[in-house]
């Protein structure tokens, strides 16, 4: 799928759309409590809306980090024009998080619970969107997405196993 120098071009592709969405979804973990987003309000289902999993700490704390690394990325790449757009995809990150627990909610999963696949990639098909929404998924083919993609589970599933080897989360997802 990928020859030697295509695989360049996805890692410069990978650094620049990806890493300061990843950087914004990882930030929040390391809030252990905070304000609920969600105030501990009910939806009309008599279930939380959010739950206790996403505060607004979390928020504030994942848009610090990811407008922190959406300057270092592009500046790094000599793409200063472009963090406006990786600073507006990490903060849709965040966004697209929040709303996978609201699915989750809905589904009756609770806080915590896993939901596959979705629970590892919300993030990044959030800033997904959002990059294709704005125009700059135009030039970039199909194959680098799923890709990047793929990569960003595999990345997610495997760094959860290991906290939870290292005992540092009581769970393996
Ligand atoms: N977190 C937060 N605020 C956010 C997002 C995440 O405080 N806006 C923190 C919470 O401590 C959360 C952790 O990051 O437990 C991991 O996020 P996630 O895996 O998305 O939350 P879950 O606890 O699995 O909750 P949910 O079932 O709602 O996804
Ligand atoms: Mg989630």
């Amino acid at each position: 799928m990928l020859n030697g120098l295509d695989v360049v071009v996805f890692i410069n592709f990978f650094i620049k759309y990806y890493i300061p969405p990843m950087i914004a979804n990882a930030m929040p973990v390391l809030i252990s409590k905070g304000r609920p987003i969600d105030f501990g309000k009910k939806f009309i289902d008599g279930k939380r809306l959010l739950g206790d999993g996403k505060t607004w700490e979390g928020l504030v704390t994942g848009l610090l980090g990811g407008s922190l690394a959406s300057i270092v990325v592009s500046t790094y790449l000599r793409q200063s024009s472009f963090i406006p757009i990786s600073v507006l995809a990490s903060f849709m990150a965040l966004i697209g998080d929040i709303l996978e627990s609201f699915i989750k909610r809905r589904l009756g999963i609770k806080r915590g619970e896993p939901l596959p696949i979705l629970d590892q990639l919300d993030f990044a098909i959030a800033a997904t969107l959002t990059y294709a929404i704005l125009g700059y998924m135009k030039e970039v083919a199909l194959d680098y997405i799923i890709m990047a993609l793929l990569i960003i589970l595999i990345m997610h599933l495997t760094t959860n196993v290991i906290a939870y080897l290292m005992k540092l989360k009581d769970r393996p997802w």
